[in-house]
């Protein structure tokens, strides 16, 4: 496990209030960073922050739906009043939009409900952060993360439109890595197979584990896995920004 001295940082993470962000949340917490948890309103977020209040790590609720322009500026408005300023941006949030996998043959299926929601939530969803939180990250000289997936870089995602938004996240990280160069660094991580029990996406592969099998190093990567990929990208790397490290167990190797 990664360690980084965050004391005094003031970071944001979308999604954080389960799964692999949540992995994030705890991580940047741990080593000393106020954390704003940008989760949907509920239980879910509240039962989180309580948690990890409960533990002694410094998080709030910055509640919020990434779907939504204006949610998204207010929650970060009132994020960054409230810490003083942003030094990181984890965009961790994502859904499959899909509670079944739709194979790429089925176009029928494909309607432009599922195309809309799909670039909403996994797309425009980073942007939207990104334009917001992008005059305190400048004046913090701060760093991005994006969340893609490994169907971003070949396809084969739980349907077409979730797997062209992950591809266009990965382009957005290079966009983004050149408009805000170079005061803030930008880039994207892309995971393979995360084990289930530490993840809440609504759909689960049935076979995570024999898939993972087959993988160099055999087994589901952890959501503390990604999250010292995320500590590294943003305490260190000072002369990467625009690229995706890929978090995949060697899937793509
Ligand atoms: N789990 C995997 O195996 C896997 C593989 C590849 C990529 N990913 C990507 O990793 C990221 C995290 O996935 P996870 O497995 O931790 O999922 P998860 O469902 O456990 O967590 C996602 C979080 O995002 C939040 N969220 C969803 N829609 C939102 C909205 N409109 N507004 C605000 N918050 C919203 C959820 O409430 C949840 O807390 C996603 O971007 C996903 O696409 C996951």
């Amino acid at each position: 496990m990664i360690s980084a001295d965050l004391t005094g940082k003031r970071s944001i993470v979308s999604g954080g209030a389960s799964g692999i962000g949540l992995g994030v949340t705890r991580a940047f917490a741990e080593n000393g960073s106020t954390v704003a948890i940008a989760d949907l309103p509920g239980e879910r977020l509240s039962g989180t922050v309580h948690t990890l209040q409960a533990e002694g790590l410094d998080v709030f609720e910055a509640p919020c739906d990434l779907r939504d322009n204006d949610s998204v500026v207010a929650m970060v408005e009132a994020a960054s009043e409230r810490m003083g300023g942003i030094d990181y941006l984890l965009n961790i949030a994502g859904h499959p939009v899909t509670l079944q996998t739709i194979p790429a043959s089925d176009l029928e299926s494909q309607t432009e409900e599922l195309w809309a929601e799909a670039l909403s939530i996994n797309l425009l969803s980073a942007f939207r952060t990104a334009k917001a939180a992008a005059p305190y990250l400048t004046e913090a000289r701060g760093a991005i993360v994006n969340t893609a997936s490994m169907s971003g870089w070949r396809g084969g995602g739980s349907s077409s439109p979730y797997s062209v938004a992950k591809g266009g996240l990965i382009t957005l990280t290079k966009e983004l890595a050149r408009g805000l160069a170079p005061e803030v660094r930008v880039n994207a991580i892309s995971p393979s197979y995360v084990h289930p029990d530490s993840t809440n996406f609504p759909i689960r592969w049935a076979t995570v584990f024999e898939d993972s099998e087959s993988l160099p190093l055999g087994r589901p990567g952890t959501a503390a896995e990604y999250a010292d990929a995320c500590l590294f990208l943003c305490a260190g790397a000072s002369y990467i920004t625009g690229q995706t490290i890929h978090v995949d167990g060697g899937w793509s190797a």
